[in-house]
């Protein structure tokens, strides 16, 4: 894009005029997000975001937002190895026992451990030992384990945790673009099969999450509910299905699944228009999206606004792109010159703010994807 289009922009307020044109932060803030993310992601899904996240920014041709991602190319390493995505893949599949077939055993979720499963496949599919088959094997344990022995609902919904039935938005962002990503590297009609399945379980989950406001409730069936419209599980169920949509798109069974993407862009779209209505006056979300009384969090905010930026460059539209300029810049503005996200909500609560000085590593893996949306927002 060059300085003059740029110039259009700004003038009629698409981009904002202090948004620094081609990264959204600069190099150095990034470099330290990115070195605080890989100090303190340890929970699984964190390290899941965490391997998506570096994918997304530092090997963008590696992740499925680009056409070129399906099949990995096999010498993925002489171009660019992906050298912390795939230390995240060695770390977990090194350490996960035999006897787990999820690849984090022990977890209470059942979904969590499935979001380091793209990183194992891509590990896999670029190894230099073609001998070893630990990764394929890992990968294949993690899958039979969701789609054989999980409990699921009445509907065919995949529960998010173990020990009951229980639907949480998160898992959308877990589990399908795993399933998604396994099932275009197959190909065939097994692969079309898992992309479908892929496909069924966002849907599914939206039909029993997502509500009249076009927002999703947080946690639905089993002992317990959350009926919030809690922010960063809108933004996991928003930006799970955009990772499906992607899969869908750039697999060689594309054409079968039209429908599908038509729908899973509406979803999206959805939670997008229902989420900015609700944008506070400094350009953030608020923990529970549509409570006046709730705060700011900077965490949801980030990973929205990536996915606001991530539509807009699929489609070629300027849809939500003031709600997500202004977003962008608190965003900016909310990252401490150590490389610190701030004012991020707890993730282990949901409900309280982060005390100041304890780190959010999703919300530092949100500030990475935002980053890498918006850098190809501007290249596009
Ligand atoms: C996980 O990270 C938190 C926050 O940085 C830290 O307090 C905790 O010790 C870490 N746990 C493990 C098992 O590394
Ligand atoms: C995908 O990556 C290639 C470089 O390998 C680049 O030329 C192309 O523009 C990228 N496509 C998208 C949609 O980002
Ligand atoms: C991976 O590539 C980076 C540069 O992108 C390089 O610094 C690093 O040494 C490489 N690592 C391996 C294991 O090849
Ligand atoms: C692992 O990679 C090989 C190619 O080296 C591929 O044939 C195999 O299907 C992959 N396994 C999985 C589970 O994707
Ligand atoms: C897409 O959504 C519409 C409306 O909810 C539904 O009728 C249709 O069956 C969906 N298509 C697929 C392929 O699921
Ligand atoms: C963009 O927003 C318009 C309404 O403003 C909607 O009709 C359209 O479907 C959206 N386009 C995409 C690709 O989301
Ligand atoms: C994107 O949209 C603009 C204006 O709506 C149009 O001029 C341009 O050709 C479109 N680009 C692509 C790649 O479709
Ligand atoms: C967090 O929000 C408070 C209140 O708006 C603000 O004073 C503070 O500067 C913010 N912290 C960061 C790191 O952005």
């Amino acid at each position: 894009m060059t300085i003059w289009i740029l110039f259009i922009l700004s003038a009629v307020g698409l981009v904002s005029s202090t948004v620094n044109p081609q990264k959204a932060l600069a190099e150095e803030a990034i470099a330290l997000v990115k070195e605080n993310l890989i100090s303190c992601a340890n929970k699984s899904w964190e390290l899941g975001a965490a391997a998506e996240a570096l994918t997304e920014l530092s090997w963008p041709t590696a992740s499925v937002f680009n056409g070129s991602a399906l099949p990995p190319p096999a010498h993925l390493r002489l171009v660019s190895n992906a050298s912390d995505v795939i230390s995240i893949a060695n770390e977990v599949v090194s350490t996960k026992p035999a006897s787990s077939l999820p690849l984090i055993a022990g977890q209470g979720s059942s979904a969590d451990p499935a979001s380091i499963g793209v990183a194992v496949l891509l590990a896999n599919w670029t190894r230099s030992d073609l001998s070893n088959d630990a990764y394929a094997k890992a990968a294949a344990d993690q899958l039979a384990y969701l789609l054989k022995d999980v409990p699921r609902s009445d509907t065919g919904a995949i529960s998010h945790r173990t020990d009951q039935v229980q639907l949480w938005s998160d898992f959308v962002y877990m589990v399908p673009p795993f399933i998604a990503y396994y099932g275009a590297l197959q190909g065939g009609d097994d692969g079309q099969q898992l992309l479908q399945i892929a496909y069924d379980q966002c849907r599914l989950y939206r039909d029993a999450l997502a509500d009249e406001s076009g927002l999703w409730r947080h946690i639905s069936l089993g002992s317990w509910q959350d009926e919030n419209h809690w922010a960063t599980g809108n933004a996991w169920a928003a930006a799970g299905m955009l990772r499906v949509h992607q899969t869908l798109k750039y697999s060689s069974e594309a054409e079968k699944f039209v429908d599908q993407q038509a729908n899973l862009t509406q979803w999206i779209n959805e939670i997008l228009g229902a989420s900015w209505a609700h944008q506070t006056p400094n350009g953030g979300l608020r923990n529970v999206i549509d409570d006046q009384t709730s705060y700011l969090d900077t965490a949801s905010t980030a990973l929205m606004t990536s996915v606001t930026y991530r539509m807009a460059t699929i489609h070629n539209t300027t849809n939500f792109t003031i709600a997500a300029g202004k977003a962008l810049q608190l965003i900016q503005d909310s990252v401490d010159d150590q490389g610190w996200l701030g004012n991020a909500t707890d993730p282990y609560t949901f409900y309280k703010p982060l005390p100041a000085g304890r780190p959010s590593p999703e919300g530092q893996a949100f500030v990475l994807l935002l980053q890498a949306a918006w850098q190809a927002f501007i290249q596009a």
